[in-house]
């Protein structure tokens, strides 16, 4: 059968990555990129969406046949926190549509990001193993431990194969975050390129679990196309690569750039990073399908510095 793939979010920092990928995979003719905003530079299908609104959703279900929906739209743990009731409104109302149009329209898998936002200050800081009670700090973190549990309750009750990864702070040079604690870790590579100093919002030990766009990508697919019966868990897989804190990246960057300068003045998104893990132990997905990262601090800072330096120069910026 062919696949016909819906995401929404698709404008964001990891559904555009993840868009491209799938259109490489499944064909550019069998991917309905969806947003509330169309990114000018955007080439397939593309719908305007706004998630919390069924019937909207609905028409493009049906309108294109779909059989797999990613669900990547939400609103980040940062920005969700000035204005909690509309961060869960939205956060849950759209992925209740995209529960409900699954169940309703026959959709064969559904994709759910979660986060390392899910544990709260309670857990244990290193190697926070997938079991452990959640007490989320944040709006988003509610939210996401809210949605691993209909992701649970649609596949017990309904049979909808919802698969579901807990992401660590994610860091592409493909694509800008947008309001999460983790973004700073993005954010300084372009100031970094630029030749721009850098203040950071975190203070400098504080390590957090993080994942390189290519990883984060490759553990997307992976678990989307892992047999039915290696996903064992049905709430969401904790997923682990690298762990580390602000002056460590700095390191990192500063074997290529020796001169590369920082602040630091954090402000209240350095109370949401202390009540996250510092690592976490993703031994289940190891074992369920196979996980394995590629890239270390120093493979992705090259990397990034690589890539972000060729946009750069496209983009005709002098660096
Ligand atoms: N990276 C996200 C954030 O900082 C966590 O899921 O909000």
């Amino acid at each position: 059968m062919q696949e016909r793939i819906l995401i929404t979010g698709a404008g964001g920092q990891l559904g555009s990555v993840l868009t491209l990928k799938l259109q490489e995979n499944f064909g550019i003719d069998n991917v309905i990129a969806t947003d509330i905003h169309l990114d000018s530079t955007f080439s397939g299908h593309f719908e305007i969406l706004d998630a919390t609104d069924y019937k909207g959703l609905e028409d493009i279900v049906l309108k294109y046949s779909i059989t797999q929906i990613y669900h990547m739209a939400a609103i980040l743990s940062a920005n969700g926190e000035k204005n909690p009731l509309n961060t869960w409104d939205i956060n849950m109302k759209t992925f209740f549509n995209v529960l409900e149009v699954s169940r309703l329209h026959n959709i064969n898998k559904v994709f759910y990001p979660s986060s390392i936002a899910v544990y709260g200050e309670n857990a244990p800081k290193i190697n926070t193993p997938q079991d452990y009670f959640l007490a989320p700090a944040t709006v988003y973190g509610v939210s996401k431990a809210a949605g691993e549990n209909w992701a649970n309750y649609y596949y017990k009750k309904y049979g909808l194969d919802v698969r579901s990864l807990r992401y660590p702070g994610v860091i592409g040079y493909q694509s800008l975050p947008g309001g999460g604690t983790t973004d700073y870790a993005v954010d300084i590579f372009h100031k970094a390129i630029k030749k721009e100093h850098f203040e950071c919002f975190l203070n400098p030990t504080t390590t957090l679990p993080m994942i390189y766009m290519d990883d984060a990508i490759r553990a997307t697919i992976e678990i989307m196309e892992a047999p039915i019966e290696s996903i064992v868990i049905r709430t969401s897989y904790n997923l682990a690569s690298m762990s580390f804190s602000p002056e460590e990246l700095v390191a990192s960057i500063r074997k290529i750039y020796p001169e590369f300068q920082i602040s630091y003045n954090s402000d209240y998104r350095q109370g949401i990073a202390d009540s996250w893990p510092k690592s976490i132990d993703d031994k289940e997905a190891v074992t369920d399908w196979n996980w394995k990262p590629k890239y270390d601090i120093q493979a992705m800072t090259e990397d990034m510095i690589r890539n972000l330096k060729e946009k750069y120069t496209y983009e005709n910026l002098n660096i």
